[in-house]
């Protein structure tokens, strides 16, 4: 869909979500032709720095981050062009009014805050007060947002001093993710599944965010969150929302974020024997997680086991294991719905081992979507059953037109379009964390210690327990 000519301003220009993902991002789309001429793309944070600088850095950005494209020089002059720079203090007076000459109010204009949460309510403030930002301007925020309730409440307190709720685009880049977007194709434009979309025949559903990486680097910010707190809040709890969440009357923002909240409202507290956490061991070539977090006694998670229940006529039996971590044994992240057996076998042992349906949404690495079916084994040796997948991978059954655009470029585009459906709501992220918050606080009651588990492996070995405790099993960690 193609947008109007508009104004990006990037606070936080020179940092490393900039750098990676948001000027790469835009540059992609600026080569798919979707930044109409004129739009202004305006950096902004404390470094001095002029607009030459700044696109000689962004430049460097997208040689490294910028995939297929970055070598096409034609489009690199043309998207260079529509940098500038701007060196502003975010807690004090320079560079505002310099700003404010810059952005243009009857154009569509955008302010991304790439910065620390504890920024926002100064940019939020000095935009709406200066009158950069107007009633129709847009404002980004990363996550974190909050670390609890309470903190999640003041920070969206502040924003709505200064902009509407349908100005705030609060970002989970899951949901810009290609594949847990067509979950909502797959769920909504098929009657394929929806009738069975229920506990009474949908036995479990698991959903698994699995990271080779560790938390080197970011160990200061990561020692104060755990995973709880940097994947499950947020980007787990968006999957089971749309693996939850009842048809919304329409492809909506509202609706859409309206059937999500009931579905974390309906959230049951989590049972301290349904929980299983862990900290990754050193291995042979890399630092453990206490090493890596600075902090040797650390009580933080990087991995997380816990099996959930979703109150609700829909989903009263069918319970929803997550399990998320870091330095696991490949990078994978999937969500598998494991359906009930045929109320009746017709077919005796002897005819091959009955297994379940499973429909596996993989969102990385290869998008796709494989349906785990029975059929009967080809050949003249009468009725032998066996498993099979349906498999369909999104770039092979589409080929060429498998645009498996980033997350974060599709996300900057939807808010030039004005279309909130992706991204959360103030009421979401506050339930969300009143979901949390009471599971944090148990184990910080408790004192509980999170175990040790190999690096390279699928977890701590309670994990396993957990689900074969309930005669199921995880599937396994494999890209
Ligand atoms: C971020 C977390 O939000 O998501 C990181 O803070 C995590 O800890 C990352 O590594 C995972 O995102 P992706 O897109 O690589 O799966």
């Amino acid at each position: 869909i193609p947008v109007d000519r508009f104004d990006l301003v990037i606070f936080g220009a020179t940092g490393d979500l900039a750098n990676r993902k948001i000027l790469p991002g835009l540059f992609r789309r600026f080569c798919a032709g979707q930044i109409p001429e004129g739009s202004q793309i305006i950096g902004a944070a404390r470094s001095e720095m002029s607009p030459e600088e700044f696109r000689e850095q962004t430049a460097a950005a997208i040689a490294e981050f910028g995939g297929k494209q970055s070598g096409d020089r034609e489009s690199l002059k043309g998207f260079l062009a529509l940098l500038d720079y701007v060196p502003i203090d975010a807690k004090g007076e320079q560079g505002w009014e310099a700003l404010k000459s810059k952005v243009r109010p009857e154009e569509i204009n955008a302010f991304y805050f790439s910065v620390a949460p504890a920024l926002f309510g100064d940019l939020a403030e000095r935009l709406h007060k200066r009158g950069i930002a107007g009633k129709d301007s847009r404002i980004v925020v990363e996550k974190p947002f909050g670390r609890d309730l309470a903190s999640a409440r003041a920070l969206n307190a502040t924003l709505a001093k200064h902009f509407d709720e349908t100005q705030i685009y609060r970002i989970d880049h899951y949901l810009g993710k290609e594949t847990v977007q067509n979950l909502m194709a797959v769920r909504f434009a098929n009657i394929l599944f929806e009738p069975l979309w229920n506990s009474q025949f949908v036995d479990h559903v698991q959903i698994t965010v699995a990271e080779t990486v560790g938390v080197g680097g970011r160990g200061s910010y990561y020692d104060k969150s755990g995973a709880m707190r940097d994947m499950v809040q947020n980007h787990l709890m968006q999957l089971l929302c749309l693996i939850a969440m009842e048809p919304p009357y329409h492809f909506d923002p509202d609706a859409v974020r309206d059937e999500k909240l009931k579905v974390i409202r309906a959230l049951q507290p989590v049972a301290p024997a349904d929980m299983v956490r862990g900290q990754y061991q050193a291995s042979k070539d890399a630092p453990g997680y206490l090493e890596d977090a600075e902090n040797p006694a650390s009580k933080t998670e990087s991995y997380i086991a816990m099996k959930c229940h979703i109150a609700n006529w829909r989903w009263v039996n069918t319970p929803f294991y997550l399990r998320t971590g870091k330095r696991l044994r490949a990078r994978t992240s999937e969500i598998a719905i494991t359906f009930k057996e045929p109320p009746h076998l017709i077919f005796d042992e002897a005819e091959g081992e009955w297994r379940e349906n499973v429909l596996v949404i993989r969102l990385q690495p290869n998008e796709g979507m494989n349906l785990k079916m029975m059929i009967k084994e080809p050949g003249p040796g009468g009725m032998r059953l066996v498993q099979v997948p349906l498999d369909m991978s999104f770039a092979e059954a589409l080929g060429e037109e498998a645009d498996i655009t980033d997350a974060y470029e599709r996300l900057i585009m939807d808010v030039i379009r004005g279309n909130q459906t992706l991204f959360m709501r103030g009421d979401e992220v506050e339930a969300a964390w009143a979901w949390t918050d009471p599971i944090i606080e148990g184990w910080e009651e408790r004192g509980d210690k999170p175990q040790p588990y190999d690096s390279g492996s699928s977890g701590p070995d309670d994990a396993l327990m957990l689900m074969h405790r309930d005669g199921r099993r995880w599937r396994e960690i494999r890209e």
